[in-house]
């Protein structure tokens, strides 16, 4: 399976630190924001990866990771998105490098505390169709929120007033090829984005939508309380092995 990570945009919610950098390139606790979600994809196996940047100091980003060989990676290849487009315009550009094959996208700005791997695993075993990651969240205005029928998804909600559910969608999903057949298929929302949800929205109305939820914490961090928020998270999680390290 291939991986690719969206980090474009042009991070207005944490001006004035995104005025002259780029969202994903700011620090969380001891790493570049960008460095998360690329070792998750890795620890779960996935070799090729595919970034999409855009915005302020693309450029960067190559200097930052290069081929990706500290991250074990095979190859890292960069895409740019230009203007402000959104979710799933941002993954209409990788469509070629896709080949395809089925993808496990995620969004630079997300960061899981635990592993993918037995989430991806279950998306292989599926025949068909597209896998998303939820968890409960208090935030939820703030992300996609899943409407349900029983234990069944029947639609997700983009930043919803009144949430229907308790669960946010995160930033991992799952795709096989009809992926980009779909986002071809779509018109942009209200806010002027082709949005991610609206993606997922077509596999719920095929029946094609599995979910998981999440298993340890899950922040983004692309608000000043989020970044903070994750940083802490990171920072308590790095100060738990130093103490496990000592006592051996
Ligand atoms: C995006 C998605 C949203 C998802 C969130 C996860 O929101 O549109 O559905 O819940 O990422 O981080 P955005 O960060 O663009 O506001």
């Amino acid at each position: 399976m291939k991986g690719i990570v969206l980090a474009g945009g042009l991070g207005m919610r944490l001006r004035p630190l995104t005025n002259v950098t780029n969202k994903h390139l700011l620090p969380v606790y001891d790493r570049p924001m960008i460095y998360y979600p690329i070792e998750t994809l890795c620890a779960a196996g996935i070799r090729e990866i595919m970034l999409v940047t855009g915005g302020n100091s693309a450029g960067d980003f190559l200097r930052l990771l290069g081929n990706g060989a500290e991250f074990g990676l095979r190859g890292i290849y960069y895409a740019y998105q230009q203007g402000e487009g959104g979710i799933a315009d941002a993954l209409r550009l990788c469509e070629h490098f896709a080949d395809g094959q089925r993808i496990v996208v995620i969004l630079g700005d997300n960061i899981f505390q635990c592993g993918i791997a037995p989430y991806v695993e279950r998306f292989a075993a599926q025949e068909s169709g597209a896998r998303i990651l939820l968890k409960e969240s208090e935030d939820l205005q703030r992300f996609g929120v899943p409407v349900f029928d029983g234990d069944r998804i029947v639609g997700i909600e983009e930043k919803p007033a009144v949430p229907k559910s308790r669960y946010a969608v995160t930033g991992l999903y799952m795709y096989d090829a009809r992926v980009f057949e779909y986002i071809a298929r779509l018109t942009p929302s209200a806010r002027g984005e082709y949005e991610i949800a609206d993606v997922n929205n077509f596999y719920i109305r095929e029946g094609q939508l599995q979910y998981d939820v999440l298993d340890g914490w899950w922040s983004d961090a692309g608000t000043f309380e989020s970044l903070f928020h994750a940083g802490e998270l990171i920072a308590r999680g790095r100060s738990r092995v130093r103490q496990q390290v000592d006592r051996q």
